[in-house]
């Protein structure tokens, strides 16, 4: 009974290419407020989403053979771009349970959606992967999904401009494309598109549902815990740890931002 116990305390460990999984953290805590995390943020590798599969594999397995050794209980892939490239490679190696972005923002997307017609935005590399077209075919063939690649929204979030006019420039001319679609839904497909919500919303209009990947991920997570009977205990007391592998200009600031707090035990780290 001990050693259950002592493996429901264990931490879940995320990552992400940077900063954004920060977001999708901010919403596990919410929900998982008894739950330990060990988050890596791979600062020296991002942007993921220009890079190639391979190399994004490559991150994304030394990364978690990194939060194994640390005995995660399962690891949280926080970005999009490692969910759509990476996971079933990492699936096929390790042996706890991975989850992506993916698969939980097309679950809620498909309960959400009562057109069938689904917008997806995301990094090229996410996009360029199919993983959510695909993903959709799977769990719901009779769905329309339209795909835009939105590269310039990272570099807009990560220079504090998520809800300045040009962002909102920027969005017209990405999401104006969507306008004769009739979508209802619009899956954000990227952990920093959270931040600009409010931006993307405006232009794509009140009357269209926003899929993000922080509480669709949460919300699955959650289920998962308790239908393996994994929770952490209602006395456990939480650790929470951050790693990173460089520390770039402006961390903190956009770390907090995404956060909604300031990073705390704090580690570089070089893989
Ligand atoms: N976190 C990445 C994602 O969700 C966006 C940033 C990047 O390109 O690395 O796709």
């Amino acid at each position: 009974m001990k050693h259950l116990s002592l493996l429901n305390n264990n931490p879940i460990g995320v990552f992400d290419s940077g900063l954004g999984g920060l977001t999708v953290l901010k919403a596990l805590k919410e929900k998982l407020p008894k739950e330990s995390f060990i988050y890596f943020g791979d600062t020296a590798h991002v942007p993921y989403g220009t890079k190639s599969a391979e190399s994004v594999i490559n991150y994304s397995e030394k990364i978690t053979t990194f939060l194994v050794k640390h005995n995660v209980k399962m690891v949280v892939i926080a970005c999009n771009t490692a969910s759509s490239v990476a996971a079933q490679h990492l699936r096929s190696k390790f042996n706890i349970p991975i989850f992506s972005v993916v698969s939980p923002c097309v679950d809620s997307a498909i309960q959400i959606s009562k057109n069938k017609n689904i917008g997806v935005i995301g990094t090229q590399s996410t996009i360029a992967s199919n993983s959510y077209v695909n993903a959709f075919k799977k769990k719901a063939s009779a769905f329309n999904i339209y795909q835009k690649a939105c590269p310039l929204f990272v570099p807009l979030i990560e220079e504090g401009w998520a809800n300045h006019k040009i962002a909102f420039d920027i969005s017209t001319e990405y999401l104006n494309s969507f306008k004769p679609l009739t979508i209802d839904t619009l899956v954000l497909g990227c952990t920093h598109y959270p931040i600009m919500k409010e931006t993307i919303q405006s232009i794509i209009g009140e009357d269209v549902h926003l899929i993000s990947s922080d509480d669709a991920v949460a919300n699955t997570v959650h289920q998962n815990l308790q239908y393996q009977q994994i929770m952490a205990d209602e006395n456990n007391t939480p650790a929470e740890s951050f790693y990173v592998s460089d520390f770039p200009q402006k961390f903190n600031e956009i770390g907090s931002q995404f956060l909604g707090r300031p990073l705390t035990n704090l580690q570089h780290i070089q893989l």
